[in-house]
């Protein structure tokens, strides 16, 4: 069956943006660049401006685009939860990750989008959360034995932690269970075409990002082109053969008429998984090892509570049994949320905070802003997970107060499958190692492409 009538979509998305703004408060910035400078040096502080000076809602430009930065938990929830469908994701998507991700799950609206994310859903479905999390624990023993050869060492923890998910993504997304050139091949496509999202030069020349991105997702088109077939064939098959990576489930799904998906939803729907889940996962991981090596009490009473569960591993019914690292995962990501900054596109007039927000124009919605507004948080900038405690619970004075996942009909299809990976990784590596931070300095810290230390966080490793 092919996907749903395509006649919501013509309304809009030959639109161009709207830049006619002047009637909301705010400013542009300087000519062409706009606010470009500051958004990229620091978006936090940049958002915290913006508010200080005209509020909640306000017009900005960056990237040469006009828009308006929508701030706090109302707007949050507003926009999230959509009730009068008047919100794009593909439009807001449109001119960032078009090229990369074209017929990706956030590039779709509405029926479209609930149509390709039954594909998805279909891996992330209890017993296949339970099968991954057997293989991840697998794997992470892997590669935490070869990282015992660098104790005592100082290692750029960064770079560790993002080859090691890779690895992961490859076998547990993909299948490719043996290591060598064909999943360095897939891991290098996979970088290229995350770097390139971030081009400069919007210009497809060889030297230039966009180029190397383009041609790492050409690559990246062609292995799934060639393996969907085969993996559909082997999906039929029972018993030990029928595969359990995250592209079986997903060749095994059927559409709403009892149809397959074609091999190119698929192909474009797990390229864009790759993306979303990897580099969301390393930046919650690396800033967790940051603000541990510099809390040395909590860091001690993580290791109290992974000790007191008693094995090697934490397994599939263990997940809820941490709480204290429940608590330090949602502190990482109030204060260094791993989707920095998400975008819609208004479909048409839209009222927000009694601003009339013309149709057409492109909307930033930026977590952080909200994760440290003073009137919720107690000392907003300290890292102190026991804010999250049954006690405390600060995140719930509003339903839109702390959405990392984000809400509504995009929210992550892998909230579940990042907490597993990240928990079993903090679990085993805590339990395995400890480590000292490295820096001479308080490091940059950058949110774009992927939120981390800028210095790629050295730490001392130390065999426990
Ligand atoms: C710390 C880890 C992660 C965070 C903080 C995170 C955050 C988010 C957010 C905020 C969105 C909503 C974007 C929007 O509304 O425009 C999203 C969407 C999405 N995420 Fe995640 N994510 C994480 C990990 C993952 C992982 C591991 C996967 C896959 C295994 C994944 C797959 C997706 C997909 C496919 C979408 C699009 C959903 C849709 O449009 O229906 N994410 N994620």
């Amino acid at each position: 069956m092919s996907a749903p009538s395509t006649t919501d979509y013509d309304s809009y998305i030959h639109e161009p943006n709207n830049r006619e703004l002047g009637h909301i408060p705010g400013e542009y910035g300087l000519p062409i660049i706009g606010q470009t400078i500051p958004f990229l040096r620091d978006p936090y502080e940049w958002a915290k401006r913006q508010h200080k000076k005209f509020g909640l809602l306000s017009r900005v430009n960056t990237a040469g685009s006009n828009g308006v930065l929508a701030l706090g938990p109302d707007l949050m929830q507003q926009i999230m939860l959509d009730p009068g469908r008047d919100f794009s994701s593909k439009m807001g998507f449109m001119d960032n990750v078009s090229k990369f991700f074209s017929d990706s799950l956030i590039m779709e609206d509405f029926e479209h989008h609930k149509h390709q994310r039954r594909i998805l859903q279909a891996a992330f479905k209890n017993d296949a959360l339970k099968t991954y999390t057997a293989d991840i624990n697998r794997i992470y023993d892997r590669a935490l034995a070869e990282w015992a050869n660098d104790s005592g060492q100082t290692i750029l923890f960064f770079d560790y932690i993002k080859n090691l998910l890779l690895e992961v993504a490859a076998e547990i997304f993909v299948g490719e269970t043996e290591r060598g050139e064909r999943v360095e091949k897939l891991n290098q496509a996979f970088s290229d075409c995350v770097a390139g999202t971030m081009y400069m030069v919007p210009y497809n020349i060889p030297g230039t990002r966009l180029y190397k991105g383009l041609k790492g997702k050409a690559y990246l088109e062609r292995f799934f082109t060639e393996l969907v077939p085969r993996k559909r064939n082997a999906a039929n098959m029972d018993g030990e053969q029928k595969g359990q990576d995250m592209l079986s489930h997903v060749c095994r799904e059927k559409d709403e008429d009892g149809d397959y998906y074609t091999d190119k939803e698929i192909a474009n729907q797990m390229i864009f998984l790759l993306f979303a889940a990897h580099d969301t996962t390393t930046a919650a991981i690396t800033h967790t090892i940051y603000y541990l090596a510099r809390n040395p009490e909590i860091k001690q009473k993580l290791y109290d509570e992974c000790l007191a569960i008693g094995k090697d591993n934490l397994e599939h019914e263990d997940l809820n049994n941490v709480p204290y690292m429940q608590q330090v995962f949602n502190e990482v990501q109030r204060l260094r949320p791993s989707a920095p900054m998400v975008p819609r596109r208004t479909i048409r007039e839209v009222d927000m905070l009694g601003h009339s927000v013309p149709a057409h124009t492109m909307v930033y919605i930026f977590p952080r802003f909200s994760h440290c507004m003073p009137e919720y948080w107690s000392d907003p900038e300290s890292f102190d997970p026991d804010r999250f405690s049954p006690e405390r619970a600060e995140h719930k004075q509003h339903p839109f107060l702390f959405h990392p996942f984000g809400g509504g009909a995009h929210k992550c299809i892998g909230m579940h499958f990042s907490q597993m990976e990240y928990k079993c990784f903090i679990y085993k590596f805590i339990l395995n190692f400890d480590f000292e931070s490295q820096h001479r300095k308080e490091p940059k810290m950058m949110t774009l492409p992927i939120p981390r230390p800028a210095d790629k966080m050295p730490i001392r490793l130390i065999r426990r």
